[in-house]
């Protein structure tokens, strides 16, 4: 059987939030469910210079990665790296990540300020034509032909709202939301309730399909507040079910070189709650 072709952003516009945690569970899930079905194999992008993904996966990042692919100064071929890691003990056969460093942090400075400057010259000069691409145009060059030979491509976004980001959101069928349950009294911002939905989910412009409410706790009656508040803003069908804060999740990506929940705990709550967002991302396109 094979999939139509789906790309989900994992965005927020806040750090610490469960981006990274969701985008990696998700992708493992989803390739487990792809590889008992033989529905194909599933892309992992790593958008974010801080390069979590290659860490959490216990794979290298490579030293040809995003940053040269969206420069057209390497190869998709060089930089994807396969995150089967079965000489470990942990299997992954159909699993996939294009990792970033510290370098896609001056790439994307390079790419927004060549379309601000394309923007002003097709001002200045209308009649001349641009010869730089916009930026969605350039990820769809780079990446489009890419993401079509996944049954599922998962991109973990940076916390930003820059044009980049913009474009990357374009380039996704849909947006996978984590937000933070517990980010008030994180920030220590008082009480609104609201102000945890806007501070993390505002500017996103495509779709969202789902929201998965990060940091549950299920004793803490603010966490159930926010949930609630989350549930009558977007309805029970975009909501997950919400991820349980625990220990367990922090360990897994710093044990055995960087493992997902499905491999560290895979019978703990937080991996349960990961395995039905996989299930419903999979069977509920
Ligand atoms: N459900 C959870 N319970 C406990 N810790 C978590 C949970 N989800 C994420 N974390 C930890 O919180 C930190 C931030 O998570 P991360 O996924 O990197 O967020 P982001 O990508 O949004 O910055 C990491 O150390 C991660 O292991
Ligand atoms: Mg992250």
């Amino acid at each position: 059987m094979s999939v139509r072709p789906t790309v989900f952003a994992v965005v927020n516009q806040k750090g610490g939030v469960g981006k990274t945690t969701t985008a990696v569970n998700l992708a493992h899930g989803l390739a487990r469910l792809c590889a008992a079905h033989d529905a194909g194999h599933v892309l992992l992008i790593d958008f974010d210079a801080q390069g979590n993904c290659a860490t959490s996966l216990g794979v290298p990042p490579n030293d040809v990665n995003l940053a040269d692919v969206l420069t057209g100064r390497g190869a998709i071929k060089d930089s994807l790296v396969h995150a089967d890691r079965s000489a470990d003990g942990l299997p992954r056969p159909n699993l996939w990540l294009l990792p970033s460093d510290r370098r896609l942090a001056e790439v994307k400075t390079e790419l927004v300020m060549q379309e601000a400057l394309t923007n002003a010259m097709a001002i200045m000069r209308p009649n001349e034509g641009s010869r730089s691409v916009p930026l969605l145009n350039l990820l769809e060059s780079r990446l489009g032909t890419l993401t079509q030979r996944f049954a599922f491509t998962i991109i973990d976004c940076p916390p930003a709202h820059d044009a980049l980001s913009n474009a990357v959101y374009q380039l996704a069928d849909a947006a996978v939301v984590p937000v933070k349950l517990d980010f008030l009294s994180a920030v220590g911002a008082g009480q609104h309730i609201e102000n945890v939905r806007r501070a993390q989910m505002s500017g996103i412009n495509i779709a969202i399909h789902t929201v998965v409410p990060t940091f549950f706790v299920k004793r803490q009656v603010q966490d159930n507040q926010v949930l609630e508040s989350l549930i009558d803003a977007y309805g029970v069908k975009v909501i997950a079910e919400p991820i349980p804060k625990n220990q367990v999740v922090p360990e897994s990506s710093a044990s055995g070189g960087g493992m997902t929940l499905f491999e560290y705990a895979p019978d703990s709550p937080a991996a349960e709650s990961y395995q039905k967002l996989v299930e419903r991302i999979y069977y509920d396109r």
